[in-house]
């Protein structure tokens, strides 16, 4: 690392102009939102995780208070609750990030990409096929302070990258990042506020992380964070260490986030060389695992979950949701807790029309209503992209991988989704035909994971 020049790769412009470039047949514009533009305008009140302006699922994980039309566009985010999942036969019980509504009781996870059961292992498949931009796990509930426990597998190979993060609304950060050609060093990093220093990674030592399960762990204390690899301490950040003078804040993870475990391409060929360099070179799209079972995979056997109790002097009006009470400062002491819902009663709602979410305890059949209705109108628009979508339902369906191979994948993704066109119309899980993330590519879906890691990350030049 020494002498090598560090820059930050801009995520949020490359994902602007695949979507631009995706949506020209829509009448409407794209909108970006970001630090230096200017904030979402009323009728596209919230800016994503990914700097994009809209609402529905906009406005739900992720949207970004700082940057929305105003900080109650984004709607009120579903609080802190002790859960255990075990990933074992799971994939049919994933929910759609395209068709959740916000509802946390119902969901634990959302997930965007492609998930398998895979039963040998009692585990879940997140994969990554040729040229896609591999899959995103995201918890439906935040995590203010708390011990968040992954036990996993990741993939493996040059510009591979499997990641377990928490990452909030106003982008504070915590990472353990795997990147693919150096199985035996796990990278840990956090970030403040999206800040760009990518100067705080440090490397743990373990065992091979693809041929081995390990349990890692982020214990996320209000003034530290320990990260653990099988129930050792393989690094420790305090708060005081963080302290900026000039601000008078600490630039440390401070606000309710998301859990999110995610495999993706940092080496795809179109990706910029610092991110190809950090990700360990190019990937290699022929590499035996694309030729054995159609893509990469990383194995995910199970998540915990323990909160902590909210910072001292939380403003608490209820234990339904989070929310952000000030729009200058984003710093814990500006996080509120209430009783206002989470759920939204449409795709077309945001924060500012939260009753609609009231009236809708049925949300889910709600949701497929919705996303029925506007997937035909974007199916048109995705028809060159149909291998795609059916590719995904072929992947999400709760298909088991039976195991035939010692490995156990069999099932190829190319080979399932020519024949699932039918699947794809009964499941409707398909990204494309979802509801506000407008249009899903396998470039969408690429830079969305990107957005996800790289809101604030660190890449070598
Ligand atoms: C904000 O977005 C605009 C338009 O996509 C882009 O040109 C600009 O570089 C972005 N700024 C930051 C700080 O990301
Ligand atoms: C945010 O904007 C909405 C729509 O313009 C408005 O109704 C609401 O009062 C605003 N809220 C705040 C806190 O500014
Ligand atoms: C998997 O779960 C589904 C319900 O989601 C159930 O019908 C099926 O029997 C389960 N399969 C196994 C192998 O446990
Ligand atoms: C990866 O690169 C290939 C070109 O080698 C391109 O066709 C594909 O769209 C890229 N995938 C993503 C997700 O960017
Ligand atoms: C991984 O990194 C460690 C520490 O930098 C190094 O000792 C080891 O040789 C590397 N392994 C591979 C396979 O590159
Ligand atoms: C990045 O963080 C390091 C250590 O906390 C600090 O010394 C450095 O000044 C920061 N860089 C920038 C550009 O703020
Ligand atoms: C972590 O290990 C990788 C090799 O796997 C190396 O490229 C990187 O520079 C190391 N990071 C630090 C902060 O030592
Ligand atoms: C930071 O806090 C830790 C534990 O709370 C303490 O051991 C350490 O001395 C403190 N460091 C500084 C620089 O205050
Ligand atoms: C401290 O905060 C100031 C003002 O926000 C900022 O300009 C500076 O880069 C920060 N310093 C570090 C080391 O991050
Ligand atoms: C979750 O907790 C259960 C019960 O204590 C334990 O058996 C399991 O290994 C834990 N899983 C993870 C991923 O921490
Ligand atoms: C929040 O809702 C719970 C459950 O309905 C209720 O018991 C509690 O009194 C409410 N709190 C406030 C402050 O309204
Ligand atoms: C935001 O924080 C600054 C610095 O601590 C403080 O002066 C200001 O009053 C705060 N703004 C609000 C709206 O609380």
């Amino acid at each position: 690392m020494a002498g090598s020049k560090l820059f930050f790769l801009s995520v949020i412009p490359a994902l602007a102009s695949v979507v631009a470039a995706a949506s020209t047949e829509k009448v409407d514009k794209v909108v970006y939102c970001n630090e230096t533009l200017a904030a979402c305008p009323e009728d596209k009140p919230c800016c994503s995780q990914y700097g994009v302006c809209g609402s529905g699922s906009y406005c739900l994980g992720g949207c970004n208070p700082r940057f929305s039309h105003n900080i109650s566009a984004c709607m009120p985010m579903p609080m802190c609750k002790d859960f255990q999942t075990v990933f074992s036969n799971y994939s049919g019980d994933l929910q759609s990030q395209y068709t959740y509504l916000g509802d946390a009781e119902k969901h634990d996870w959302i997930y965007e990409g492609y998930t398998m059961d895979y039963d040998q292992d009692d585990a879940l498949v997140l994969a990554m096929p040729k040229n896609s931009g591999g899959t995103v796990l995201s918890s439906t509930r935040y995590v203010w302070y708390g011990k968040v426990g992954a036990r996993l597998k990741t993939s493996h190979g040059a510009g591979v990258v499997t990641a377990f993060i928490m990452f909030s609304s106003v982008q504070d950060e915590i990472d353990y990042e795997y990147v693919g050609n150096n199985l035996t060093q796990v990278q840990t990093n956090f970030y403040f506020e999206g800040i760009q220093n990518w100067t705080h990674s440090t490397n743990v030592s373990t065992t091979d992380t693809y041929d081995n399960y390990h349990l890692y762990e982020i214990d996320w204390h209000e003034d530290h964070i320990d990260w653990l690899i099988d129930g050792e301490v393989g690094r420790t950040l305090y708060k005081n260490s963080t302290f900026n003078a000039t601000s008078g804040d600490y630039m440390f993870p401070q606000t309710p986030a998301r859990i999110q475990i995610s495999l993706w391409p940092g080496g795809n060929a179109t990706n910029a060389i610092g991110t190809k360099s950090w990700a360990g070179g190019e990937i290699d799209w022929d590499s035996s695992d694309i030729q054995d079972y159609g893509y990469y995979y990383a194995l995910l056997q199970g998540v915990n979950v323990t909160c902590y109790d909210p910072p001292a002097g939380t403003k608490k009006n209820g234990s339904v949701s989070y929310q952000y009470i000030s729009s200058e400062n984003f710093t814990q002491n500006y996080v509120a807790i209430t009783n206002d819902t989470t759920v939204m009663g449409s795709a077309d709602d945001s924060g500012y029309n939260p009753e609609d979410g009231k009236s809708s305890s049925s949300s889910s059949s709600t949701a497929s209503k919705s996303s029925t209705g506007k997937g035909s109108s974007t199916t048109g628009k995705s028809a060159g992209k149909s291998t795609t979508q059916s590719g995904l339902v072929a992947a999400t369906g709760s298909s088991s991988v039976s195991s035939s191979k010692q490995s156990g994948f069999v099932q190829n993704i190319n080979s399932a989704s020519g024949s699932s066109s039918d699947k794809s119309s009964a499941t409707s899980t398909g990204g494309a035909a979802g509801l506000s993330y407008a249009p899903v590519s396998n470039n969408g879906l690429m830079h969305i994971a990107m957005g996800l890691l790289g809101a604030a990350f660190a890449f070598l030049y």
